[in-house]
């Protein structure tokens, strides 16, 4: 769960990666994750013969997605700084017979020439890097001149939890994500960050709730219990008010009840072509 193994920036070998591919096989089996993805493959504007980067690719499954959109004569290409996640990517995208490639890498140091792609995504890593400014940077120096540059990501004080307890919903929510996510403002933050580059034509293309009703699936992808039982850690007070936080939820959960929601944003600019 997101709660014992935090850090998506340091993911390690093969054993540990399969923790984390069967959390993003999770998270991209939801309705609403395949749809703003399969959005940011049309914003991208991707034909027949494009060159495409996925950065932070995960699982691989956008870059075997985007393989299908830029046929033979293109290739998606995915970058992961994990090894052990670029193998499984790399073993996921072999099922196929598709032009693909994976690289390991970091998306602030991309190790690719300049202009070397007409299209450049990242979808839930910037808020996990430590330098997005070197991200974006990087993301927009690979992309040829007139090339697009999208990035997607949630805005974890965005989430929201329906609760008997308004003001213990809000501590222990936002205790756990400053803690557990490194920058959990990263969607928000996306349209001034792309303003502040080179870019044109920046829109924020897509902007969407991922509503949750079942408490197990959002115990497992937001680390709830792991919430609660760090903030009852504090004091006996504190543990009271948790546990009651807790089984409220699960009530809620048993009578039908539970809801959650995360809003995420879709920011995409265009590399201007150069001038004569
Ligand atoms: C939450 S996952 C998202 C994966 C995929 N984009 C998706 O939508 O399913 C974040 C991914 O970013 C990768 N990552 C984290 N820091 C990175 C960095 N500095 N450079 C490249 N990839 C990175 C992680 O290894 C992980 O696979």
């Amino acid at each position: 769960m997101l709660q014992n193994k935090p850090d998506w920036s340091k993911i390690g070998d093969r054993e540990e990666s399969n923790y984390y591919v069967d959390y993003l096989d999770t998270v991209t089996h939801q309705d609403e994750i395949r749809r703003y993805k399969q959005k940011t493959y049309r914003l991208l504007g991707l034909k027949a013969g494009d060159r495409v980067l996925d950065a932070g690719c995960g699982a691989g499954d956008d870059v075997i997605a985007m393989a299908e959109i830029v046929g033979p004569g293109g290739l998606a290409c995915g970058l992961d700084y994990s090894a052990g996640i670029v193998a499984q990517a790399e073993a996921r995208a072999a099922e196929h017979n598709l032009s693909t490639e994976f690289r390991q890498g970091d998306v602030q140091a991309l190790p690719f020439d300049d202009d070397s792609f007409d299209a450049v995504r990242a979808d839930r890593v910037f808020m996990h890097i430590e330098d997005r400014g070197k991200a974006l940077a990087e993301m927009v120096r690979v992309a040829r001149p007139g090339g697009r540059v999208l990035v997607r990501e949630p805005d974890w004080d965005s989430l929201l939890i329906d609760s008997d307890d308004k003001a213990i919903t809000r501590s222990i929510i936002h205790a756990h994500f400053d803690q557990v996510i490194r920058h959990g403002w990263a969607g928000r933050a996306l349209y001034s960050q792309f303003r502040s580059m080179s870019l044109q034509n920046i829109a924020v293309g897509d902007c969407s709730t991922l509503m949750l009703t079942d408490f197990a699936l959002v115990d497992k992808l937001y680390g709830l219990s792991d919430a609660a039982a760090k903030f009852g850690a504090q004091t006996p007070e504190m543990k009271a008010h948790a546990d009651q936080w807790l089984a409220d939820l699960k009530t809620r959960n048993e009578q039908g009840r539970f809801f959650s929601a995360i809003t995420g944003f879709t920011v995409i600019g265009l590399k201007p072509e150069r001038a004569e």
